[in-house]
């Protein structure tokens, strides 16, 4: 049994995250989501008041923080916040602290580590062109910013939140697509040999066969 990666790149909301969790699923391979390990750090530092903008204090509280992935749960510094870090606070502030070029670095080494020793499918903004840019299969995952939002403002009424537009959630959206694409260090963008999968028009299932049947045809 060879031990392959799966990288997928893409901008916000486009679904990157519910697929490949399936498509670890059905390989029997770990998933690994590298969103969560920036949110957790951005939950830390919205926790003890600290700017997210104030560079020097975010490096600062980093170098006390662990965050690891136990089980496909994520844990700060020895609790687990799946929940916390998916709320709407974190989603607005999490791209100034991805920004940051020491994090972006301490970040990767950590994920690189992560993948090393076994199959897994890893899914960010720059795991094509970064992370793993050797890695076997590179997917691009897309949709419409409009698709996008309503997705997202799908997924925020059904737990039970009624104080946000759907005009407001696209808004920030395209807010952190274009802070994620427009950094300097390891912008968002399609590598050169990435496959890419606009989800818009696509059904869940219908995206994750077609990233496993190219994987089958590869591995
Ligand atoms: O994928 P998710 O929406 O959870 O990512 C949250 C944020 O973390 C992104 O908007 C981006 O700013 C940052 N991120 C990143 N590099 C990654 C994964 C996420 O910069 N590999």
């Amino acid at each position: 049994n060879k031990i392959y990666s799966i990288a997928i790149d893409g901008p916000a909301g486009a679904g990157k995250s519910t697929i490949a969790k399936l498509v670890s699923k059905k390989l029997n391979i770990e998933y690994i989501d590298t969103g969560a390990m920036y949110r957790a750090l951005t939950l830390k530092v919205l926790r003890n008041n600290l700017n997210p903008l104030n560079k020097n204090d975010v490096i600062q509280i980093s170098k006390n923080t662990e965050i690891d992935f136990i089980k496909n749960h994520i844990y700060l510094d020895g609790e687990q916040v799946d929940n916390e870090i998916r709320d709407n606070i974190i989603n607005n502030n999490v791209s100034y602290i991805a920004i940051i070029e020491e994090i972006r670095f301490n970040m990767v080494k950590l994920q690189q580590k992560m993948a090393k020793s076994k199959s897994v499918v890893m899914d960010g903004r720059d795991i094509t062109t970064v992370v793993l840019p050797n890695a076997d299969f590179k997917f691009f995952i897309t949709a419409s910013v409009e698709e996008r939002g309503r997705r997202r403002y799908k997924e925020i009424k059904e737990k039970g939140k009624t104080d946000i537009t759907l005009v407001q959630i696209i808004d920030e959206i395209k807010k952190r697509d274009d802070i994620d694409s427009n950094r300097e260090i390891s912008p968002l963008k399609i590598a050169d040999d990435a496959f890419v999968l606009d989800t818009t028009n696509m059904t869940v299932d219908e995206c994750v066969n077609s990233i496993i049947s190219i994987v089958k045809g590869g591995i």
